[in-house]
């Protein structure tokens, strides 16, 4: 395989008395979709928050494209092209598709974090680049049908495809998605999969966190399941689907669900 694009080394993060994550290793490859699995409070958006600065490791180390990016403030992490969907600029209801597609693309990495700022004057230069480069994302996604559209008149489904769609104007490397088909139907979900995949064929990288294990295995190449914050397997869907300790611990959760109601 090439070489890793993000590497992490002994990651831990204690929350007081709380161990979220506990010394975890491992290796993000360039143009793979890595799923992140585990139950419910297995550290998961921890993980993800860490990778992007949001939280300081209370130890370990994080590589990215060989640059120690281990506690940068998350709009540095941004920069370097580690981004997660929700520090990206908000979706604006009562604008198009288009326009709240071109203000992304016009404040760029610079945002890093949510910003409020609308649509600030372009040059015609920079307004016939930035309608291209945003006309060209939409049809590779194909949500070009929906450019006119207001975003609030949009299904939830779409809006949250938009939303990965804004991530990429930033023109990240690698994208964190954190359980991005939560709340949506059948049809939404498998929408906002083929958008993943396509967008890893656009050249960006892919780590997901999403509960629903079907999606999962047949969307990944690799998985890294944690539990109590610690990685307990990591490989192919199937190897990590027959794993002993990996079946014990969702069917664990699932007992513990069911217990509760
Ligand atoms: N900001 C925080 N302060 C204190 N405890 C936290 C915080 N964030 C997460 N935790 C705890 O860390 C553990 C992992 O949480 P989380 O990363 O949200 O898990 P997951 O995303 O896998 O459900 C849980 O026990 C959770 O309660
Ligand atoms: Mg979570």
């Amino acid at each position: 395989m090439n070489k890793a694009m993000l590497n992490v080394h002994k990651l831990s993060k204690a929350f007081g008395g709380i161990q979220a994550v506990s010394d975890l290793d491992f290796q993000v490859y360039r143009d793979e979709i890595l799923g992140l699995i585990g139950p419910n409070g297995a550290g998961k958006t921890t993980v993800f928050a860490l990778l992007t600065g949001f939280h300081k490791p209370t130890y370990g180390k994080i590589l990215f494209e060989g640059r120690d990016v281990t506690g940068l403030r998350p709009n540095k992490v941004a920069a370097a092209g580690l981004v997660r969907t929700f520090q990206l600029v908000n979706l604006v209801g009562k604008h198009t598709v288009m326009d709240n597609l071109m203000t992304a693309y016009h404040l760029q990495r610079r945002a890093g974090v949510i910003c409020s700022v609308f649509r600030t004057s372009f040059s015609r230069q920079d307004e016939d680049r930035i309608f291209s480069k945003a006309m060209n994302l939409l049809l590779d996604l194909g949500l070009d049908g929906y450019r006119g559209e207001l975003v609030y008149t949009l299904p939830h489904g779409l809006q949250k495809a938009l939303g990965i769609a804004l991530a990429l104007a930033t023109e990240p490397k690698m994208l964190l998605l954190d359980e991005p088909t939560a709340g949506m139907s059948a049809a939404e979900r498998a929408h906002v999969m083929e958008i993943i995949r396509k967008t890893r064929d656009r050249g960006v990288t892919i780590m997901l966190v999403e509960h629903d294990l079907k999606v999962v295995m047949g969307t990944c190449d690799r998985i890294l399941v944690l539990n109590f914050g610690r990685k307990i397997a990591e490989g192919k869907p199937q190897d990590v689907a027959n794993n002993q300790e990996v079946i014990s611990a969702y069917l664990g959760y699932e007992k513990a669900k069911r217990n509760d109601h």
